[in-house]
């Protein structure tokens, strides 16, 4: 059977979840970003993953509390090791109809084994002209992290 690339969260934001302006902490949503991705990597992968680096994080607009969120996300791009999951959290009111996009980023996990090695994951194959675009915008995420590692390893000697 075909490998699920999907992963999609809903619950409610809370009144614990919000920050001294009383809107969403962005820290806790990029919690639940996390938490989601994680989750994909790992239905996709069936092993235990690890957070590589997170890229194109935006907040686009504020959540506030007893939104209900919807968090997608959907692996769009796998190098080897790699999953590059594409991440889009909406919220709205559930007795109103206007659910808006409040975030998105890219996310990329590394499969392992027991021992924490990377391991070979199945190759995501695109299909619709969607799954195509994300995945070059992926691959694009996926360049510009790594050309920022290398400089803050050449420039500021940081590894
Ligand atoms: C994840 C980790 C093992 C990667 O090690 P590394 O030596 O930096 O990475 P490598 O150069 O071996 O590359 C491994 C894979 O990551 C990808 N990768 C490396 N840097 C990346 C970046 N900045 N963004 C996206 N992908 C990246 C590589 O393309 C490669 O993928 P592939 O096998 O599909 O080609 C290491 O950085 C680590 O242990 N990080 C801590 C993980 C962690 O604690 N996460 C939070 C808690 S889960």
């Amino acid at each position: 059977m075909k490998n699920s690339n999907i992963v999609e969260f809903r619950f409610l934001a809370e009144p614990t979840d919000v920050n001294f302006g009383g809107k969403v902490h962005g820290g806790m949503v990029m919690k639940w970003i996390d938490q989601a991705s994680y989750a994909c990597a790992a239905q996709w992968s069936k092993r235990y993953c690890v957070t590589i680096s997170a890229n194109g994080i935006r907040f686009i607009r504020p959540i506030l509390v007893g939104q209900m969120i919807t968090v997608t996300a959907r692996i769009v791009h796998t190098g080897k090791t790699s999953m590059h999951i594409y991440v889009v959290v909406r919220a709205g009111y559930p007795k109103e109809d206007n659910i808006i996009i409040t975030n998105r980023c890219f996310i990329t996990f590394l499969a392992t084994d027991e021992t924490g090695y990377p391991v070979k994951v199945d190759p995501y194959i695109p299909e619709t002209e969607e799954d195509k675009l994300l995945e070059e915008a992926a691959i694009e995420a996926k360049h510009f992290a790594k050309t920022l590692d290398s400089d803050f390893e050449e420039k500021l000697g940081w590894k």
